[in-house]
């Protein structure tokens, strides 16, 4: 059964909300967010960085900027779904321990089960890198390549049930230009990405309720 979307508290630069960044890999998405939220009076602020993966470059930045910076790896189990919800179990506590109020996916490469959505909805929110519903998935820029799509882009979405097919916050797009290559492709979105997440960022935190 689907869940209803629980926003969080109205975040105020005085009083912001306590942010946690999800990542998988290099981070750079992360990186743009807490130099957004050193430079700017803010509603959000991140509190904890937390990855899947031991080897993500983005970790480097909670030294940088004086956050703790944990990798979570898979723990070991007989089967992959109680694998996932151990992990999601030892994910949760640690969002618990440090009073997170909103969870950020930044480049965070694994799905999440219903049971640990249903535990954050509405406070919990995506990056994907194209316009959705348009190439959901871990493929995004393959796929629109071999669409022969010649415009994609990138959304901001809450997280439900599904595969990136929560409520769509924000979008933005990107040209498709001949010859990309998924590296190529992948770079340009990425600059936007880093420009929109910021931005929507602020706006979400400042409604609340
Ligand atoms: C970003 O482009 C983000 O949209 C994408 O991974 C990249 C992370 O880059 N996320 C997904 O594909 C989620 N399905 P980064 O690690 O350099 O921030």
């Amino acid at each position: 059964m689907s869940e209803p979307y629980l926003p969080p508290r109205k975040g105020s630069i005085k009083n912001p909300l306590r942010i946690a960044v999800l990542i998988s890999g290099s981070g750079s998405g992360l990186l743009a967010l807490l130099n957004h939220q050193q430079s700017n009076q803010s509603p959000h602020i991140t509190k904890l960085i937390i990855s899947d993966n031991i080897n993500a470059g983005g970790l480097r930045y909670g030294e940088d900027f004086g956050i703790p910076a944990v990798a979570i790896s898979l723990p070991d189990s007989v089967s992959k779904i109680e694998q996932r919800i151990m992990h999601e179990n030892l994910i949760h506590d640690k969002l618990m321990n440090y009073d997170i109020e909103l969870v950020v996916l930044s480049g965070y490469m694994r799905i999440l089960t219903s049971t640990f959505v249903s535990k954050w909805k509405g406070r919990l929110i995506n990056i994907h890198p194209s316009l959705l519903p348009k190439y959901p998935g871990a493929h995004a820029h393959r796929d629109a390549l071999a669409d022969g799509a010649n415009m994609t882009g990138c959304t901001v979405h809450l997280v439900d049930e599904g595969v990136d097919t929560g409520e769509i916050i924000a979008q933005e797009e990107v040209e498709i230009l001949d010859g990309d290559t998924i590296e190529e492709l992948q770079e340009r979105v990425k600059k936007i990405e880093h420009q929109l997440y910021p931005k929507v960022l602020d706006t979400f935190c400042s409604k609340g309720v």
